[in-house]
């Protein structure tokens, strides 16, 4: 079966998003592609709030948000209180996030990484299972707001 994965960008990281679509992964993915869809310029907080709800609505597995340093995509997800998005510049980065943090939300810099870094750090991202049931369950129960 296809995993469900959701991407949005803003003009930014507009054709990293084509590329990393392009590629093959090693389960197939149904790519729900949230915009945006050329290099016209746009606010990335409309793309990040997008793609979390979307995320957050469970109608994707994992999200992956693009904008040129990645940061402020990444600052828009984290506004939703259901999402861990996480920029990762490297491999490592995206499955330590995933076991620990159960990030649900990748983010990516266009400025920063090229093309084959990102494709590595999306497999790790996405072939990285949260470490269940222990310290790092709690730690990750204990981000919920209270109030
Ligand atoms: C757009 O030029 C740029 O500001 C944006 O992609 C991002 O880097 C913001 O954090």
């Amino acid at each position: 079966m296809n995993r469900r994965i959701a991407i949005a960008s803003d003009h930014g990281g507009v054709e990293l998003k084509a590329f990393l679509k392009q590629q093959t992964y090693a389960q197939p993915i149904e790519w729900i592609d949230l915009g945006t869809d050329s290099k016209e310029s746009v606010d990335y907080p409309d793309y990040g709030f997008k793609l979390a709800e979307y995320v957050a609505s469970q109608q994707a597995e994992l999200g992956i948000a693009i904008c040129g340093s990645g940061i402020g995509i990444s600052i828009a997800c984290n506004r939703h209180e259901d999402i861990r998005a996480a920029v990762c510049t490297n491999s490592t980065m995206a499955r330590l996030t995933r076991i620990d943090n159960n990030a649900n939300i990748l983010c990516l810099g266009a400025r920063i990484v090229g093309e084959i870094l990102a494709k590595d750090i999306v497999d790790a991202f996405l072939d990285t299972p949260f470490e269940q049931g222990g310290r790092h369950e709690r730690r990750v129960n204990k981000l919920k707001r209270t109030t």
